[in-house]
Order: C-alpha cells, then structure tokens, then sequence
C-alpha cells in the first residue's frame, strides 16, 4: 500500500529556525520520513506577506533549506524545495481565494494578532490571505497529515472547510487533510514570558532560542528563563509555566517522562535543572548547526539538492493542477 503523503512548510522570516519550531514541528517531520510520503517546503511567498528585504528574503532562504537538512532531513527521501519554485502554489492559491468568504477570512486570529502590529488597514491584503495560500500548499499534495504546532490548527480547520466546499462544488478533488499536532510540544513558551508561545516575531531576545545560537548565549538564557519564586522543579502550568515549560522541552529533548524528570530533581532546586536543559539543548543543536554552517558553504550543491525537491515537487503539484483547472472550467491552456 502507499505511504501516507505529509507536507509542512516553514516561513523562512528569520536568520534561524527556534526551538518552537524544531519542537513543535521540524523534529516531526525527520521522523515522519520514514513512515510517510513527505513533502517540506520553505515558504518564501508567505515571508512577503508583511514587508522584506530582497536580499534577506534571498539568504534566509537558504540558511532554512540548510537547517532542514542539517536536522535529518534526508533528499533522497523526503522532498524539500521552495515554495515559489513551484508556480502552482499561487495559482491555486487564487482558485481558493474565490472560494472563501470575507468573513471566513477575516476570523483568523493569526491575521489579526500579526496585523496588530502595523494596524489592520496598513496589512497587506496578503497577510489576509495567507491561510488560504498555506491551504493551497497542503491541498496541492493531496497530503493526509500535516505536523505543525498547534498556532496552525485553525489554518488547518480552513483547509478542511475548503477542500470539503471545493470537492462539494466541483466534485471530488482534494484529500481532506489531518493535522498532526503533538499536544506535548504544541506551544513551546517564551523564557521570558513563559504564558505567551515562543515567536521569531515577537519574543525578545532572551525569550527565544535559536536553532544555530552559539553555546554560550544559549546556557545564558535558559540560566536566565524566568521562573517563580519557588525552588521545586514540579509541572504546575498554572502556577509554574516558566518550570513547566522547561520540564517539556527537558522531556522531549531526553526522551524522558516528566514525573521522572520531577522525581530525578526532586530537593535539588531550579539550578541544577536549567544547567541540565540547557546541556540538553546545546548537545542536540550543536551538530545541527555544523551541519548548517557546512551546507551553507556550498551554495552550489544547496541549491541542486532544492532543484531536485523542485522537480519531484513540481511532478505532483502540475497534476493536481490540471485537475483543478478542468473541474473549474477553465479551458485547456494552448501549447502547455
Ligand atoms: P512558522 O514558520 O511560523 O512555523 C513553523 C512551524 O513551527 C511551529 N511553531 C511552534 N511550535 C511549537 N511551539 C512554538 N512556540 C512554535 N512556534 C512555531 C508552527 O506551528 C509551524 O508548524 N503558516 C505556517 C507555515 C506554512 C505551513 C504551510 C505549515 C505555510 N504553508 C503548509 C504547514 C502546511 C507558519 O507560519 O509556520
């Protein structure tokens, strides 16, 4: 039987993924290699949803491709490539658009916290619609399951109503799409502010810690996350998120339950413990970031491995396409 199809994408709107990232997804994704039919991307046309500058759009692009490779991500199993690399993404994105209600769009939160920031009517009418393109990546793939934390799952609800309004309108066409969200690491927190989820575009420096900071840096922060005024490393979300928060990524970092975490530090105070998560951490980004630094050396080669994603990319998406194309009624395009 064929495997599963899976697809993400991330945004490449930073110089580095962060630990919410690698937790709550990218970690996800190498493992669902080897179980699924996989698709990543790396998202360069949501990054010009909110103001970018063309040669950082250009740069951090690359450096997301390399931090998807150098976390395990395997191109001669998985298929990595950039999403503007593939033009169906867009078109599709539009026969969606004309399917969704005003007030359908306008009910994402992610729009409304992200255009808070310049103030609703300096948003780009991209911003707005935004999941719908993130909708047009997924139902492209005809993907079964799609690992994200759980900021996206009201993204992935939109997918769903869409696919389901598409395939009602115009007959069957689009698998309806699953999220997968693992509830541990769903929303990894801020060290600064452990209530509000750790973001590149809102998190102060020391709240956030990135997939290729330098060691040094790195123990300085979690020595420095903000805890309470307590000294027991106990998992209490409501009284203790900052310790809570350690406690979930110490867990998904060592494989070990949280009671036993809780157990093993018990009487210890929160030193010992934050000089323990932030071992963790270094010992698992470490490599990952040589391996980033290495690829990044060889914009040559990086930029084949993506061309090889863009084809096997291409292949899929072309052919869901056509399909969509006919359904709509679209006449066949002379000479393609
Ligand atoms: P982006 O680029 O903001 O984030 C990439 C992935 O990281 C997850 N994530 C987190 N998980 C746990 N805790 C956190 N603090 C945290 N911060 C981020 C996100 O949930 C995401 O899975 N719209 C998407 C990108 C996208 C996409 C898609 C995803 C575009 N098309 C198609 C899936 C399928 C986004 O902005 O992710």
């Amino acid at each position: 039987m064929a495997r599963p199809r899976v697809l993400s994408g991330i945004q490449p709107t930073a110089d580095s993924f962060h630990l919410g990232n690698y937790l709550g997804a990218v970690r996800q994704w190498v493992t669902m290699q080897e179980t699924h039919d996989a698709f990543y991307c790396v998202v360069d046309l949501h990054a010009i949803t909110v103001p970018t500058e063309p040669a950082d759009l250009r740069r951090r692009t690359r450096v997301a491709a390399a931090q998807l490779f150098a976390t395990g991500l395997d191109p001669e199993r998985s298929t990595i490539f950039v999403q503007s690399h593939v033009r169906e993404h867009s078109e599709l994105s539009w026969v969606l658009n004309c399917q969704t209600g005003m007030g359908e769009a306008a009910r994402m939160t992610q729009f409304k916290d992200k255009s808070a920031k310049f103030g609703e009517s300096a948003a780009s009418v991209g911003l707005f619609t935004y999941p719908i393109l993130m909708a047009a990546d997924i139902l492209l793939y005809q993907a079964d399951q799609v690992p994200v934390g759980a900021d996206q799952k009201q993204h992935l609800e939109l997918t769903r109503d869409l696919a389901q309004r598409f395939n009602h309108r115009y007959g069957d066409t689009f698998t309806l799409p699953d999220p997968y969200i693992l509830k541990e690491v769903a929303k990894i927190t801020d060290l600064q502010e452990p209530t509000a989820k750790m973001s590149k575009s809102s998190s102060s420096p020391g709240g956030i810690i990135d997939l290729l900071e330098q060691p040094g840096p790195l123990r300085k922060k979690v020595m420095r996350a903000v805890t309470d005024t307590g000294s027991e490393v106990l998992f209490d979300e409501e009284n203790k998120p900052g310790i809570s928060n350690l406690l979930r990524i110490q867990s998904a970092l060592t494989a070990t339950s949280i009671p036993d975490l809780v157990a093993r530090y018990e009487g210890q105070g929160y030193g010992t413990f934050k000089k323990d998560v932030a071992e963790a951490i270094t010992e698992t980004f470490t490599p990952i970031r040589e391996r980033t630094e290495k690829l990044l050396a060889d914009e040559a080669e990086l930029d084949r491995l993506l061309a090889i994603g863009a084809a096997r990319a291409r292949a899929v998406a072309v052919d869901t396409m056509a399909t969509v194309r006919d359904r709509v009624g679209f006449l066949p395009a002379p000479g393609v």
